[in-house]
């Protein structure tokens, strides 16, 4: 078992305890006295109710003591006797129910700041990193570990460290009443028994997760397989399917018979050694009563210490696999935790100081991976207030020019600056703060049109937002649905079509109303018509205003300022639309033929009609 892999289980361990120690300050954090002094509490009032657990046999062997003294006059010292032991029980439950009561506000605490402080992280890291991971692993990561949280607190807390303090509690008190053999045989019971059930539990662990493993893979299959419905019907595969399915059935079936072997082998084990331990226990009492060393009430004592002590544990082996499980889960959430953000604010960051907004991109290269430049050597200036268009093949780099200036990523070399600032060097909540966007493809958040148009500047009043709305000509098909404004849009903003997401993304950008301006090929969802209108709108947006336009449709940026041809990782040619034309270049070329396919249009349409 461990043996196959020397060196693993030390690792492990180490990487239980720096777990454990990551989620310290969330169960004890700084500066948060009334929850610190709610830890202190549940801790006194964990210790009073085994006090007063630990007290009960005692009462207990008074009142087998009493009732056995054939000498005793009084029925009342027994039945006081009996009567305090009922007590006691009462208040060993009570602690413990007040225990929990005091002690669940840090719980959720600690799992409240462990989940907020893991979506902000998440919000800082790159958009590197999210690109790298499914959102819906890191989603479940999150749940996991904040479920890890509790799950580890609850037991840690109210199971073993109880268990704990009532076994040395226990031990200490056999020892000083009966001698140290006593402590002792209690102590030895113990380790067997943990140590049977840890090893055998660690050992079934393999059956346990077999069986999660083909269980997951036999539905796979069935939901893979009925999916393609049609598919095994066109090819009359259903005994192939079938066949399929129960080999993984098989697999988990052989699964299931171990685990339950095994889980069979680990009870009677821990049976046979509570039983060998608790004999041996009675045996030296009962030699102790014939010696007229011990009471009757000895004898009851013992027995009902060693079964109230050995009781919690029969969950041992379920409780040590799920604290693994929860240790494992935090683990993979504390490591996204400590995942480094690549983009950060320089030391000493100022606000950025706008004034009027010039971007200047000198020799910038960059790529996404070192084996495969992007950009190589880029220089460009957008003037304050002027238009500046970028146009190239699909995959020349455009949209990657626009995520630099947001400083998405860091360039490999070259600077890019804003009214003389460079972009490492001010804040990125100030730097983004004075661009908008309207990227290629827009993503909705799943609330209403009006949350999102609002998203630009949450604090607009509605009538802003409606004037918004207007300059992006999306007002009046707003007005136009059921719901107006409250309309939702569905998942990503599903609902709606893409020239409709595009023209919200536009009105919250107009009411972010920055500086800069980029649009990422902002019109080429829309139709030639709708294109007109906002590109109109755009140009109401844009003015005065720095603009950088990425642009598919070349008829869309025949007045910006200077157009740059961007290829292969460099500027091939720039100019206006009618240098760039007379020079008969590559861009003369784009236009010609999107010129063609444009008049091919037309003279379809008009034949059709
Ligand atoms: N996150 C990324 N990781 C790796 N490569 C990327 C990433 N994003 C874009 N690329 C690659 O970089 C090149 C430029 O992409 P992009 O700037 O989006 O092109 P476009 O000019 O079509 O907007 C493309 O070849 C693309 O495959
Ligand atoms: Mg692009």
């Amino acid at each position: 078992m461990r043996s196959q892999n020397p060196g693993s289980a030390p690792t492990a361990t180490r990487n239980d305890l720096n777990t454990i120690r990551a989620m310290l300050p969330y169960i004890w954090p700084e500066g948060a006295w009334s929850l610190r002094a709610r830890v202190l509490i549940a801790l006194v009032l964990l210790v009073l109710a085994k006090v007063a657990n630990v007290s009960v046999p005692m009462l207990y062997k008074h009142a087998v003591d009493a009732l056995n003294d054939t000498t005793a006059e009084l029925l009342a010292v027994p039945i006081g006797v009996l009567l305090a032991y009922g007590v006691l029980r009462v208040l060993s439950e009570a602690f413990g129910e007040l225990r929990d009561a005091v002690f669940t506000r840090v719980a959720q605490r600690a799992i409240r700041l462990a989940g907020l402080k893991t979506f902000r992280h998440l919000h800082a890291l790159s958009l590197r990193f999210h690109l790298d991971r499914k959102t819906g692993g890191i989603a479940r990561a999150v749940e996991r570990g904040t479920k890890g949280i509790e799950f580890l607190l609850r037991f840690m807390l109210f199971n073993i460290l109880p268990t704990l303090i009532e076994i040395l509690m226990v031990c200490a008190i056999l020892w000083k009443l009966y001698g140290w053999y006593f402590a002792a045989l209690t102590l030895l019971t113990l380790v067997a028994y943990i140590g049977w059930t840890t090893i055998i539990t660690e050992w079934r662990t393999r059956f346990r997760r077999a069986m999660n493993d083909t269980d997951s893979e036999a539905n796979t299959k069935a939901i893979d397989s009925l999916l393609n419905f049609e598919t095994v019907k066109f090819f009359g595969n259903e005994d192939h399917e079938a066949r399929r399915f129960d080999a993984a059935l098989r697999r988990y079936e052989d699964a299931a018979i171990k685990s339950g072997g095994s889980l069979a082998l680990l009870n009677i084990g821990q049976s046979m050694i509570i039983a060998a331990g608790v004999s041996s226990a009675m045996i030296l009492a009962g030699f102790g009563v014939v010696d007229d060393t011990m009471t009757m009430g000895d004898f009851v004592l013992i027995n009902a210490y060693l079964l109230q002590m050995f009781m919690p544990l029969t969950f041992l082996g379920f409780v040590y696999r799920e604290i693994k499980r929860a240790l494992t889960d935090m683990e993979t959430m504390f490591q996204i935790l400590a995942e480094n953000t690549e983009i950060k604010n320089a030391p000493n960051a100022n606000e950025l100081k706008i004034d009027a907004g010039h971007i200047t991109f000198n020799g910038v290269t960059f790529d996404y991976d070192s084996r495969r430049p992007v950009l190589k050597g880029v220089s460009f200036q957008v003037p304050s207030g002027k238009t500046v268009a970028i146009v190239g093949a699909s995959g020349s780099g455009k949209s990657t020019i626009s995520r630099l200036l947001f400083r998405f990523y860091d360039i490999t070399s070259g600077t890019i600056t804003i009214d003389g600032q460079d972009i490492r060097d001010v804040t990125q909540e100030s730097l983004r703060g004075a661009i908008g966007m309207v990227p290629q493809d827009t993503v909705l958040f799943n609330d209403s049109i009006y949350y999102n148009i609002a998203y630009g500047r949450p604090e607009a009043s509605p009538a802003e937002v409606e004037n918004a709305a207007s300059l992006a000509h999306i007002h009046d098909f707003i007005m136009g649905l059921p719901d107006g404004y409250q309309s939702t849009v569905g998942e990503r903003g599903l609902k709606l079509s893409g020239g409709e997401r595009q023209r919200i993304a536009i009105a919250r950008t107009v009411l972010k109303n920055p500086q800069i301006l980029i649009f990422d090929e902002a019109t080429s969802a829309l139709d030639s018509r709708t294109e007109q209108g906002i590109l109109a709108a755009l140009r109401d947006v844009s003015e005065n205003r720095t603009t950088l336009t990425i642009a598919h449709r070349l008829s869309t940026i025949i007045e910006a300022d200077e157009i740059l041809v961007l290829s292969g990782g460099v500027i091939i040619e720039r100019g206006r639309h009618l240098e760039l034309l007379a020079a008969d270049g590559v861009y003369a070329g784009m236009w010609n033929r999107q010129q063609a396919a444009a008049e091919a249009a037309r003279t379809l349409r008009a034949a059709e009609t």
